[in-house]
């Protein structure tokens, strides 16, 4: 179904408390992982977003039994050979590139042979960072240019590995661990470092992980075999969904938020750190920890003296999923705004970079764009005054939120395609808009 959505008018100012769900991240980790455990795991707070209702789906194929209550999510673990299946059963991952990635890990002890597909967008994207691995474990995949859908099979006697990941991806990082964790022996990656969001549940759980960080690498030992009994989860809410959220404060007028019990593990905080160096208002409160992640609550306040970044590059995997927006903040923001080595956002649901050139060139910006950088030059009064349609943007839910965000705070008429994509991510991302008096229809 494609569902239209009809901005006329900007938001007015505001001064409100909100809660965003569940991080993304945690809840597929907390699927797969509880998958493996020994009982009934329990999560609270679980998001539940059709990326995640796609990982619980895909236990379920894979023999294991769930309960999604009002309250919390309920799995029930059968250690790392629990799962059972017939052969050549097919798992749709739908538009998951996290839950895609990270199974293959768990199926490096499948007896049967599992055919992965996704959706439209999910099977356009690359695959051969995980198969790499995952072959030299001693999976058996057969897939077509490294996209899906693909045929996979474990094997009796998965290797331990040496790996180096340069791609500073955590879903190949996670991928690893997840094989290397069923897996009798040492297995060693070395990784420019990405969200930690495994590593740091692998602690929790008690799994004999080390980690070494490095000027520009870190390194990641782990020994496999160690059962794990259940858990219980509580899942804060997501920094990724809370950045539309912050940044629709910045760019509106005389507007504060205050956005509670956020996950600020600090390989997911790059857009707080970069928002801070172009002299935004916002501010961690109430910082605690729990479960082992770094937990606040986020506050900002309309900012209207931003000025524009060089982002140094080690700052793009610690917000990689937040570029979409910042590059919306930055075409506001005095000056001209450089990112570089950013080509993995060419890698996402849709080519991000693409997009956004595309978006800020219909709203009027300047940029420039190669292969892996781009330049916005910014413009502190933009006022828009025509109408927008935005559209061919893969379904992706962060292309079409950012849309939105544009529309509440920048002028114009808007008509945005394709909103059901927000399922992905944020299912009551426009309620909470409204309910901070934005008019949608
Ligand atoms: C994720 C890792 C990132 C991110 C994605 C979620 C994860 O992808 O973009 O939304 O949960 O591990 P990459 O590992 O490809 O950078």
């Amino acid at each position: 179904m494609k569902k239209k959505a009809y901005i006329n008018e900007k938001i007015k100012k505001f001064n409100k408390e909100i809660i965003v769900p569940g991080d993304k991240s945690l809840s597929i980790r907390f699927v797969l992982l509880a998958s493996q455990a020994i009982g009934k795991s329990v999560a609270y707070n679980i998001l539940k977003s059709q990326d995640v209702l796609s990982a619980l789906n895909t236990i379920k194929k894979l023999g294991i039994h769930y309960n999604l209550n009002k309250k919390n999510c309920e799995i029930y673990g059968k250690g790392f050979n629990g799962f059972s299946f017939k052969n050549n059963i097919k798992i749709d991952a739908g538009n998951s590139g996290t839950l895609s990635r990270l199974i293959f890990g768990l199926l490096i002890n499948s007896k049967n042979t599992i055919i992965l597909k996704g959706d439209q967008s999910l099977s356009q994207r690359d695959f051969s960072r995980v198969i790499k691995p995952m072959r030299m474990f001693g999976q058996n995949i057969e897939s077509k240019n490294n996209k899906l859908p693909i045929k996979v099979r474990g094997t009796n006697f998965p290797r331990p590995i040496n790996y180096t990941e340069v791609k500073g991806s955590a879903q190949v990082k996670s991928c690893i661990l997840l094989a290397a964790m069923k897996t009798a022996g040492k297995t060693k990656i070395k990784c420019i470092p990405s969200r930690d969001h495994t590593e740091k549940l692998f602690l929790y759980l008690d799994l004999p992980i080390k980690i070494k960080k490095g000027k520009k690498f870190e390194t990641i030992i782990l020994n496999g075999k160690k059962n794990y009994k259940a858990f219980n989860y509580v899942i804060p809410g997501d920094i990724s969904s809370s950045a539309f959220f912050i940044a629709l404060t910045l760019l509106s007028k005389n507007s504060k938020i205050l956005i509670k019990n956020v996950n600020v593990n600090n390989s997911r905080t790059g857009i707080i750190d970069i928002l801070k160096i172009m002299n935004a208002k916002i501010y961690l409160k109430n910082k605690r920890t729990n479960n082992g992640e770094k937990i606040a609550d986020i506050f900002v306040k309309s900012s209207n003296k931003l000025k524009s970044i060089n982002c140094p590059a080690k700052m793009n995997s610690r917000s990689i999923d937040e570029f979409l927006i910042i590059f919306l903040i930055c075409s506001v923001a005095n000056g001209v705004s450089k990112f570089r080595k950013i080509s993995e956002l060419r890698n996402k649901e849709t080519d991000r970079l693409k997009f956004a050139n595309n978006f800020l060139k219909k709203i009027g910006i300047k940029t420039k764009m190669t292969k892996s950088s781009f330049k916005i030059y910014g413009k502190p009064n933009l006022k828009l005054n025509k109408t927008y349609e935005i559209k061919n943007f893969d379904k992706d839910h962060r292309a079409c939120m950012m849309s939105f965000i544009a529309a509440l705070t920048l002028g114009g008429k808007w008509i945005i395609h394709d909103t059901d994509s927000i399922k992905t991510s944020f299912p009551n991302f426009i309620k909470i808009l409204k309910s901070l008096g934005a008019k949608i229809n």
